[in-house]
């Protein structure tokens, strides 16, 4: 699927306001890669492609995730954490999207995981600071994302504050959330392998 395709299938499918939003993070994704030297194309797909199965019937996402034999635990959450993994099944089976990159972006886009691989990384961090984002220090993870030359540190960052909000509202916090804050811990000395 190519860019004006997948930009088509998107606004049809999506309100405008999330549409909107889908935009921003695939353009904040291709800033980030340009900062970071990755690539513009995935990083723009999967941008674009992210939350597609955000609205999507429950039901049939838990559907999507027995008969694909995604990761079980996925069945203790809602649609909040389903909507990447359920959306890259879709993208890869109905739509023909084969590149590997961008459909793990697609697929751990909220949650995020430990060792990402680049595109994964740009689509993580864009959705947390396209410019519709006011979340309270939005700002400083900004910063840290165009000006301070680290991934990882901004990686750190998303998921300690995703984390922290989590357990304040009693959220049950999934599984890949705590790998990725455990492994993008920065304070930690291991050399992170990628
Ligand atoms: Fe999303
Ligand atoms: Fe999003």
């Amino acid at each position: 699927m190519n860019i004006n395709q997948a930009v088509e299938l998107v606004k049809e499918k999506l309100p405008k306001k999330r549409f909107d939003h889908s935009v921003r993070v695939a353009e904040t994704a291709v800033k980030l890669a340009e900062i970071y030297d990755g690539d513009k194309s995935k990083a723009e797909l999967a941008g674009i492609l992210h939350d597609y199965s955000k609205y999507d019937d429950l039901g049939k996402m838990y559907q999507i995730v027995t008969k694909h034999e995604l990761d079980s635990n996925l069945l203790s959450y809602g649609s909040e954490i389903l909507h990447g993994p359920v959306c890259a099944v879709i993208m890869k089976e109905h739509y023909g999207v084969d590149d590997e990159e961008v459909l793990l972006a697609i697929k751990n886009h909220t949650t995020g995981r430990a060792h990402m691989t680049k595109t994964e990384k740009l689509v993580f961090i864009a959705d947390y600071i396209e410019p519709g984002r006011q979340t309270p220090g939005v700002e400083e993870i900004r910063d840290l994302a165009y000006n301070q030359g680290s991934l990882d540190k901004t990686i750190y960052e998303i998921s300690k504050r995703t984390v922290l909000y989590l357990i304040n509202k009693d959220i049950n916090v999934y599984d890949a959330t705590i790998a990725c804050l455990n492994y993008y811990n920065y304070s930690d000395e291991r050399v992170k392998d990628d």
